[in-house]
């Protein structure tokens, strides 16, 4: 993989600064392209960049997360035979307002060593010096940590750059040495998360049955999803009504996608025959178990049990309780685990968070809480994340006390018995959780407290209340509720859910099939 560079300089400057940098980075033996992210529609010179029309029309249409995983690729395709790919800035202009925001967005989306250029026309060697120690600081509250300076200055404004810590690289006096080439900023950005998600969907590709399939947003979710051809599809539904609604709202239905009406099916006595042994004990009899078959949420669940589908989203239009109630009667949980719970991966703007129980267990006894907090660490760790966490309460240590603060602090006990080897802390207030400042003042010795990223709400009330919070007024992309524990994957869509909720879930319903 290339190592890249941002240059943020201005539109006169970049040819002359990234010609520069090449030559030097070419000197030490290294490969180098240069790529300018957008171009204009009449410029051919650049035909690998994103048209910058298309651009503006991606931003003002709401959909920057696409065209930054478009610019992404284009990095990545610039870099496939280089080992240094130097990124001109992307330049404001009346169409494309934030071109600052969206180079930072691009820098962190791609781990680029960010370069700012200051210019030292008309000004003093202290002025320059000024001028970095600035850029610097700008960077930083953008989360970029800048280490290296390019600059036309001379060497005496270069020393005092390199007076503050800094390097200097200026194409006509000094050389960027290779290894001063390092990421800005490792953060895991929504963009960069989602990309992860789908490349993992890509590479063991498996099979979502989708029950409400003539609904249109399933209809344009599943067309999404196999035009990333990310899963195959099973859209349960009687076929004609699902192709004219299909027809009715443009969607053109990929010819993998298959189509099962559950009343048609030659499967359906088998189905039922299958529920009833399950159920029997339970009092179920065939002749309900026939007609539970005819209901999709039921058919598609045993298409999972029987191993047709890897796994099943639904809930579009039922609620919770009836989406995941077939599960819970014959999917069942995982051996040794009791209890379901749902939790959302959060994707904030430079990070992402785990929070359950947010979909299922309305008053959770310690013992439950104690799994969700050891089942929502497994799925951290399925998700890539490296499990520190934080069991919620009003108090923080020994600051509180009462009925509820205690159950908190029991439920932590039973985690650290049942898993000595997870990082957990309780009970403990959200900002001690996850701001360090405040977690160093309530609790200095937590390895936990200030670094959270697993958060266990002590209430389905509290959970599902924090997840829609921070979903609708932190711009959080909230993925989910996964529900965790069942034998087979079956999460729940939100009725609210929208075209890309769908498409999310089926993704990280996918990758929990993979195991
Ligand atoms: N874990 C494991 N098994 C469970 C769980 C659980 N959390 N809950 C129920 N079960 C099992 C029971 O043991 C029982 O099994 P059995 O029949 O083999 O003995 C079976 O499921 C049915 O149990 P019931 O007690 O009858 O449960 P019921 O079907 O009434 O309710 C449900 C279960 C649907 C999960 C209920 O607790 C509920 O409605 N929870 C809240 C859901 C909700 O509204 N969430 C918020 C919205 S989600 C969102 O906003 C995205």
């Amino acid at each position: 993989m290339s190592k890249n560079i941002l240059l943020m300089c201005c539109d006169s400057c970049a040819p002359k600064l990234s010609e520069g940098i090449k030559k030097d980075l070419e000197a030490q033996g290294k490969r180098v392209s240069i790529f300018a992210p957008l171009a204009g529609c009449k410029e051919d010179a650049c035909g690998d960049s994103f048209c910058r029309c298309e651009a503006v029309k991606l931003i003002a249409n709401g959909k920057k997360d696409d065209l930054l995983s478009i610019l992404v690729d284009r990095v990545e395709a610039a870099g496939k035979d280089a080992d240094v790919v130097i990124i001109t800035p992307i330049a404001d202009d009346s169409a494309l307002r934030d071109a600052y925001g969206l180079n930072i967005a691009l820098a962190k989306n791609v781990n680029a060593c960010v370069i700012p250029a200051v210019c030292a026309k008309d000004k003093t060697d202290e002025e320059v010096a000024a001028a970095a120690d600035l850029a610097v600081k700008m960077f930083a509250q953008d989360g970029l940590a800048i280490s290296v300076i390019a600059s036309g200055c001379n060497e005496n404004a270069a020393k005092c750059v390199e007076a503050n810590g800094l390097s200097v690289v200026n194409p006509h006096a000094a050389k960027l040495s290779a290894d001063k080439i390092v990421a800005s900023s490792n953060i895991l950005t929504p963009t960069k998360f989602m990309r992860s998600l789908r490349a993992k969907c890509r590479a063991n590709k498996k099979t979502i049955v989708l029950p409400e399939g003539a609904l249109d947003r399933i209809l344009k979710a599943a067309a999404e999803l196999r035009a990333m051809d990310l899963v195959n599809i099973i859209l349960l539904g009687n076929e004609d009504e699902v192709r004219a609604k299909a027809a009715e709202i443009g969607v053109t239905l990929d010819a993998s996608i298959r189509i099962v009406d559950p009343a048609k099916s030659p499967d359906i006595e088998d189905y039922a025959n299958t529920l009833y042994e399950l159920r029997k004990a339970k009092g179920m009899e065939l002749d309900k178990a026939r007609k539970l078959m005819t209901d999709k949420t039921f058919f598609g669940t045993m298409m999972v049990y029987k191993g047709v589908a890897d796994g099943l989203v639904s809930g579009a239009t039922t609620s919770t309780a009836d989406t995941i109630r077939p599960a819970l009667q014959f999917i069942k949980t995982k051996p040794g685990i009791k209890t379901v719970s749902g939790v959302f991966l959060m994707s904030l703007a430079d990070r992402v968070y785990i929070y359950g129980d947010c979909a299922v267990i309305p008053n959770a006894t310690t013992d439950q809480l104690r799994d969700v907090a050891i089942a929502s660490a497994a799925t951290a760790k399925a998700f890539g994340i490296d499990p520190k966490i934080a069991m919620l309460s009003y108090s923080t240590g020994t600051s509180g006390s009462g009925p509820d603060v205690d159950a908190v602090r029991e439920a932590t006990e039973k985690v650290r018995e049942a898993a000595p080897d997870l990082a957990v802390e309780g009970p403990i207030q959200y900002d001690a959780a996850v701001v360090p400042s405040v977690a160093k003042t309530k609790l200095p010795e937590s390895p936990v407290a200030g670094k959270a990223n697993v958060f266990v709400f002590p209430t389905l009330n509290a959970g599902n209340i924090g997840y829609k919070a921070v979903q609708r007024s932190a711009n959080a992309i909230a993925i989910g509720p996964l529900l965790q524990g069942l034998n087979k994957p079956v999460n729940d869509l939100s009725r609210g859910a929208t075209v890309a909720d769908i498409v999310n879930t089926v993704i990280v319903t996918a990758i929990q099939a993979q195991g």
